[in-house]
């Protein structure tokens, strides 16, 4: 039974539901915590995944402590009603945790999908970086996508249950971006892509609230302000705390299109496949733009994604205004600067991860043979 509840783990998860659904030797579950609502629903529209069940726990401005015990709670039913031999969990939400630990309490094996991203920073990122260590103490089988997660897990003295099998997400790209794509939002079809530089920004970690966000917003404003060859296309994230920040900061400000909705993810990753450049917090967009070929600035002090930025494609701007908007200029302004970063690299996979993991899950129960390592 896949458990998963925000717009990232159902992109990151949906391919790997119909994968387990494909094999006859497994019962394809799939129980969803909504700890998103829309975001959630309109991933599983683009993929055609229907949930066995839904918990429907979402509230507006959720905090932490309702998110999970709101999860614990409803899972307790859904196990029991279920009965999955196996469940999996994705990443490092409070529904992964949660997931992960009602699974305990009902001592079903766990599954962890992308296992062993580590900053070492309890703190940042908030809680993802403790979600995902708590998992790791739980898991059973740790479905890591790369080696460098694996090693992190080692050192931690995890030693068993241990898979190298690619990111799932680049599985999902391969779904969805197409070069004849036509997008059904009309405004994206007529996007000056030629003509301008299209920036493709989100932004919405928690540790961003406050000051860092209101250093981003601004950096944003500055950056279309001061250069008339860019276009910011930025699909705003549902939270209310991001979209009052973008409302105070970014109101009016040329050359900034702020959507009021976030784009389905087929859409998304069409954007992205045309776009010049991603500026980001998201972990998601980290692995997404390198295998398109589209140079990403992360504004966070730390990533759990250090592949790509050894590939070159990747780079840190950090929080602070100036730093945010010298390094994009740089990208915006400097065609070999540029040129240096925007090549496709895939450290993240090779859109096999979800056969690997089917793989390994029947080997675990004993049938077939265990996968080769995504290299
Ligand atoms: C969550 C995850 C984060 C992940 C992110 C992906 C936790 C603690 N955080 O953060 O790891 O990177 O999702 O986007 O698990 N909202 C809606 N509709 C939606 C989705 C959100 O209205 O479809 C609003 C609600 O008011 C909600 C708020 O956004 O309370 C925040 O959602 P929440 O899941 O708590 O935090 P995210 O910042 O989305
Ligand atoms: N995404 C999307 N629509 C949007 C913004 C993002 O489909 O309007 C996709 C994006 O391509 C990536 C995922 O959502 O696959 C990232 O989710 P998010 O940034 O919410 O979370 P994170 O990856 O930081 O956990």
């Amino acid at each position: 039974m896949s458990v998963f509840g925000t717009r990232p783990e159902a992109i990151k998860m949906c391919p790997l539901v119909k994968e387990l659904a494909s094999r006859p030797e497994i019962e394809s579950l799939c129980c969803v915590t909504a700890q998103h609502r829309q975001m959630l629903d309109s991933v599983l529209e683009v993929f055609g995944v229907k949930p066995d069940w839904d918990l429907d726990i979402m509230t507006p401005r959720q905090t932490l402590s309702t998110i999970t015990s709101k999860c614990l709670t409803g899972m307790d039913e859904a196990i029991d009603t279920l009965k999955p031999d196996m469940i999996l969990v994705h990443g490092d939400t409070s529904t992964t945790f949660a997931g992960a630990l009602s699974a305990f309490y009902h001592q079903v094996p766990v599954g962890h999908v992308e296992a062993g991203l580590r900053t070492y920073d309890k703190y940042s990122p908030f809680p993802e970086e403790m979600n995902r260590k708590l998992v790791s103490a739980i898991a059973d089988l740790y479905f890591c996508p790369t080696v460098n997660n694996k090693n992190n897990l080692l050192r931690e003295g995890i030693t068993e249950g241990l898979f190298v099998t690619g990111n799932t997400v680049i599985d999902s790209l391969k779904t969805t971006v197409r070069a004849d794509y036509h997008f059904s939002t009309e405004e994206l079809n007529k996007l000056p892509y030629g003509e301008k530089k299209i920036i493709l920004v989100t932004c919405h970690r928690r540790e961003n609230y406050g000051e860092p966000m209101r250093n981003i917003m601004l950096a944003l404003r500055q950056i279309a302000e001061e250069d008339p060859e860019v276009e910011l296309v930025y699909p705003v994230h549902l939270s209310p705390v991001v979209r009052e920040a973008v409302d105070t900061y970014l109101r009016g400000a040329p050359r900034v299109r702020p959507r009021s909705d976030p784009l389905p993810a087929d859409e998304m990753h069409n954007l992205m496949a045309r776009s010049y450049l991603v500026l980001t917090d998201s972990g998601g967009l980290q692995e997404e733009a390198p295998a398109l070929g589209k140079p990403v600035l992360v504004m966070r002090r730390e990533t759990e994604r250090p592949e790509a930025v050894d590939a070159g494609t990747v780079k840190l701007c950090g929080v602070v205004q100036d730093d945010i908007v010298t390094m994009a200029q740089r990208l915006i302004r400097d065609q070999e600067a540029y040129g240096r970063m925007a090549h496709a690299v895939n450290p993240y996979g090779d859109g096999h991860a979800c056969r690997r993991i089917a793989d390994a899950i029947l080997w675990h129960f004993g049938r077939g043979q265990r996968p080769a390592d995504f290299q």
